[in-house]
């Protein structure tokens, strides 16, 4: 597929406001969601394969993109092209897409909701996962996750702090143990390589089955 190239720049400024420091990403500025819908719903037909048709994914690998923050998608599509982050198949798809195909792409699946639902896991790990995601682990140094990604798991647009409810949970636990190791480290000044790097295996797997079933 061809492309062609713009030079509208996805830039994002960065503000926590719920915990921990603020801070800022010095390489970019303020950017809120510039991409056309229905651009974003032709362009991202390669993506679809996997993403599915409304960012619903085909599989529990693929990560759900619908109602996922566009700043949030361009920041990684970005990311995954300049090398910052890589996956075996994904670090292929973006080769040569525009900033501008890729913030209408990310408007389109922003647009969408997430509507399916994964097989339900046992009631006591889900109640460990809720523990863990809405109080953190003082003993473990191990903060909220509702601090930042919200109690209702939204995320937090201004601060291109990505939704969770209802994702993957095969990818949530891919995501953090990538974290933990390092081998993604494209988050803004290592915030969640600390967080991850304070749990055990069975932290995440109680915290991806709660985030699986967030509504
Ligand atoms: C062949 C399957 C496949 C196709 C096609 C594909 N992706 Fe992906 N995508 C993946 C996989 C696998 C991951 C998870 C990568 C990881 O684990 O780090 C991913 C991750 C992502 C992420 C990160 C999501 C997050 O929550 O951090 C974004 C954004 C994304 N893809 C966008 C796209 C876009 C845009 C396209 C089309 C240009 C596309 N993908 C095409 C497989 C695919
Ligand atoms: C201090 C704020 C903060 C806290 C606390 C925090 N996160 Fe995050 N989290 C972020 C930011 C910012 C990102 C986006 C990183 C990036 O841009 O790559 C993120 C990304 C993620 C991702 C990747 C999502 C995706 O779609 O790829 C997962 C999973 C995640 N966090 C889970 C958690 C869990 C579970 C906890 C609690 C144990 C937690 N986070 C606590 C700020 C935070």
């Amino acid at each position: 597929m061809k492309y062609r190239y713009s030079s509208t720049l996805l830039a994002v400024f960065s503000l926590l406001f719920f915990s921990f420091a603020a801070w800022a990403d010095a390489s970019s500025a303020a950017s809120s969601s510039v991409g056309k819908v229905d651009a974003g719903q032709e362009k991202s037909s390669t993506c679809q394969g996997c993403h599915g048709a409304d960012g619903n994914s085909y599989g529990p690998e693929w990560p759900h993109l619908a109602g996922q923050h566009a700043n949030y998608i361009a920041k990684q599509v970005l990311a995954f092209q300049e090398g910052k982050r890589s996956d075996p198949t994904m670090s292929a798809m973006v080769t040569g897409i525009s900033k501008n195909d890729i913030d209408d792409i990310a408007a389109f699946f922003a647009s969408k909701s997430i509507t399916t639902q994964e097989e339900k896991n046992e009631i006591k790990i889900v109640a460990a996962g809720r523990t863990l995601y809405k109080g953190g682990n003082y003993y473990k140094g191990i903060p909220a996750c509702a601090g930042c990604h919200s109690p209702t798991g939204a995320g937090n647009r201004p601060g291109v702090i990505p939704a969770l409810a209802g994702q993957r949970m095969q990818y949530i636990v891919k995501s953090l143990k990538d974290f933990r190791s390092g081998t993604r480290s494209n988050d803004t000044n290592s915030i969640m390589q600390n967080v991850a790097a304070k749990m055990s295996d069975n932290d995440i797997k109680v915290v991806a089955a709660y985030i699986a079933e967030m509504k």
